[in-house]
């Protein structure tokens, strides 16, 4: 019998926050727990922090791996990037890292393909056929693509090249709220970064996530697209609950 309940951890730049998920229904089980990012956050620092949210979940935690998104590139376990994160995570052995002081095995995942997951097992792409693009709009741009219901993991197309832009400097909501643009200033950078998305890989759906989908009546009705996009359901819980997805299935 696969565990129910998953402890998911969401590393993000300002806090680091776990929540016990019952994958019946793709939801947490009491509260969530945070704690802010340490200043100097490379990944013994942040390795720290986990350890205690770790340990305020251990009398509820079952056997197994601990679910964890990290926002950049993991592969097998190695963090290969760092767009907004400290420098000393590229090319760290991160998973490793994060179990040797947790002292229990650990699933690490990027942040939006753990988020994206979780909409297409609970949320907005449930049951969706076909291609997915989850995309959320943050600090940066995450990615996940889904296809038929299977992640393909790392595609990163928050870093698109656009009219010589790399495309999160445009249209991340994190350059809204910088610019001081109004919706009707942001939405013709979600125009260009969409059609671009729409044009290159032909989804069926896409899903926009992250903060800023709380407004998408805003923005998201304003778009001129052929696929049907759509806000993510989850919010902010999406990445704990992607990740302790993945932490129980693999
Ligand atoms: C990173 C991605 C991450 C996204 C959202 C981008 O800058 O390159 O790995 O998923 O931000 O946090």
């Amino acid at each position: 019998m696969k565990p129910q309940h998953v402890l998911g951890i969401d590393i993000g730049g300002t806090g680091i926050k776990g929540a016990l998920v019952d994958l019946a229904v793709g939801d947490f089980v009491g509260e969530r727990f945070r704690i802010e990012t340490p200043a100097t956050s490379t990944p013994d620092n942040v390795a720290d922090v986990v350890a205690q949210i770790v340990d305020h979940f251990a009398g509820d935690l079952a056997d197994g791996p601990v679910g964890i998104t990290f926002p950049a590139v993991v592969q097998h376990g190695t963090t290969l990037s760092a767009a907004n994160v400290d420098p000393s995570w590229i090319d760290a052995p991160a998973e490793r890292i994060l179990s040797d002081h947790l002292g229990r095995p650990v699933a690490l995942v990027n942040d939006a393909d753990a988020a994206g997951l979780a909409e297409a097992k609970y949320g907005a792409a449930k049951n969706a056929d076909g291609l997915v693009i989850i995309t959320t709009l943050g600090t940066g741009i995450g990615s996940a693509i889904v296809y038929n219901g299977v992640l393909i993991p790392n595609s990163e197309l928050g870093h698109l090249e656009i009219d010589g832009h790399d495309a999160e400097k445009r249209a991340a909501a994190s350059i809204k709220a910088k610019e001081g643009l109004s919706y009707d200033e942001y939405v013709p950078r979600l125009q260009r970064y969409y059609e671009t998305v729409e044009f290159l890989f032909n989804p069926d759906l896409l899903v926009v996530g992250g903060g800023v989908s709380k407004k998408a009546h805003k923005f998201l009705p304003k778009l001129k697209l052929r696929t049907p996009i759509v806000a993510a359901e989850l919010q902010n819980r999406a990445g704990i609950v992607g990740a302790a997805w993945i932490a129980a299935n693999g």
